[in-house]
């Protein structure tokens, strides 16, 4: 019988695939990263699409990259911000009993996260900075506090020397959503890397895309090695797979949140062009700023660290709802920040449409993790709970900024603005 040879390469039919990564935002450097994963190429010999036994996998690459991008220790490639959020809860030790703070302005997951890793999110108010208020964290802290998500929204980083502060005083965990925000600073330092943890979305809307993943960043060797065991439960890598825990906490059950070869592929090339779109945007962010005359009634949101943002989003304030309606639905290029606030349309960007944290929703009757035995104060949401969050997004309104304006353009964009902005609120 003739022995059929067992074939060396597959087909992956790269030119239909390049094909629909062009219908995404990927550079040209990004689709060659993905055909040099699909083909062979002389630098990979063995290059195939799992990041474990691969001597050449480009996660690992990525992880390397991205963590002396980010100057940490560590950095855990995972699926998606989502998974991040919730391995860098069950690294902190999120589980039942324990009260997670949020802000009442971010996108969901931020909330869903802690849910998931069965803690209880506790809403917390945000500040004109648009971020959390740390005084309103200080506020919110219990015995039962294990951890406070702070979100970088928009691109504008928090105050977070005041909030790690807080974090070290109280003894809990800062985790740093880092969603909207990736290669933004504060005070010359990496978002993603003033917090014990860093949880990072490449998903298609974010400034590093890879349609889908996700990055956690930290120092910690321990926190590290936890996700690493919630991220990848098959595994469970640690320095020795199949070896016994070295201490309690280490050895546990998990998910699969390995991130893709490809992302990892596309992920090296994106991160190449991180500090480049957001020095393009903050360029076109402070011209602007400075060519833009605001009508009475109107004003920038003051970023914490104006340096530090990453300036896709320019978010103004109006004095009142009336009038960032008129501004919002005039069509003259200011969105709704929160789609939710002045158009009134839903969002799962603001609080007071989280109906899953609010009304305590799960996906069994039991309604764990609410109504845990473990959970010593039961948990009491409202849509009114944190009238400053709903008082300022309900008056805040952004205009879209990219690298790609040129000067001209952005002085083009400033001069109808000025004229239109001041017409719409008349
Ligand atoms: C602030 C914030 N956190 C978390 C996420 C979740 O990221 P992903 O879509 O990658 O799961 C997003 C995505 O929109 C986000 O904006």
């Amino acid at each position: 019988m003739t022995k059929v040879k067992r074939p060396d390469h597959i087909k992956f039919g790269v030119e239909e695939l390049m094909e629909l990564v062009g219908l995404f935002n990927i550079s040209a450097d990004g689709r060659k990263a993905i055909r040099g994963v699909l083909d062979r190429e002389p630098s990979a010999p063995n290059a195939f699409l799992f990041r474990y036994y691969n001597e050449h996998s480009r996660v690992v690459e990525l992880e390397k990259a991205f963590a002396a991008h980010m100057k940490c220790r560590y950095a855990l490639g995972v699926n998606s911000g989502t998974s991040a959020l919730i391995a860098a809860m069950v690294a902190a030790g999120v589980g039942p009993g324990t009260e997670v703070i949020v802000p009442g302005y971010t996108f969901f997951a931020s909330a869903s996260a802690v849910v998931v890793a069965k803690g209880i999110p506790v809403i917390v108010e945000i500040d004109e900075s648009l971020t959390l208020d740390p005084a309103a964290v200080e506020r919110a802290i219990t015995p039962r506090t294990k951890a406070i998500v702070v979100v970088h929204m928009a691109g504008y980083p928090a105050r977070m020397d005041a909030l790690r502060e807080i974090a070290d005083r109280h003894n809990v965990y800062l985790i740093e959503d880092v969603a909207q925000a990736a290669g933004g600073t504060y005070k010359g330092r990496r978002l993603g890397t003033w917090g014990h943890l860093g949880c990072f979305s490449f998903d298609a809307y974010k400034v590093m895309a890879t349609g889908e993943g996700g990055m956690i960043t930290t120092e910690d060797e321990w926190l590290y090695t936890r996700a690493q065991s919630y991220h990848d439960t098959a595994a469970c890598w640690r320095p020795d797979r199949y070896g016994r825990e070295r201490k309690p906490g280490e050895l546990f059950c998990g998910e699969n949140y390995r991130m893709s070869e490809m992302s990892g592929a596309i992920g090296l090339a994106q991160l190449r062009r991180l500090d480049g779109i957001n020095k393009g945007t903050l360029r076109a962010y402070n011209q602007f700023r400075k060519e833009t005359v605001l009508p009475a009634g109107v004003r920038w949101v003051e970023p914490a660290d104006p340096e530090g943002l990453c300036g896709y989003a320019a978010a103004l304030i109006f004095d009142s709802f009336e009038l960032a309606r008129k501004a919002i639905t005039a069509n003259i290029g200011v969105g709704g920040l929160a789609g939710g606030g002045a158009r009134g349309a839903r969002d799962w960007h603001v609080y007071w449409y989280w109906e899953h944290v609010l009304e305590q929703k799960t996906a069994t009757q039991e309604g764990c993790p609410f109504k845990c035995p473990h959970v010593k104060k039961a948990p009491e949401y409202s849509p009114d709970m944190c009238p400053r969050t709903k008082d300022i997004m309900m008056r805040v309104a952004l205009v879209g900024l990219s690298p790609a304006d040129t000067p001209e353009y952005v002085s083009q964009m400033a001069a109808e603005f000025t004229a239109n902005l001041a017409k719409a609120i008349a």
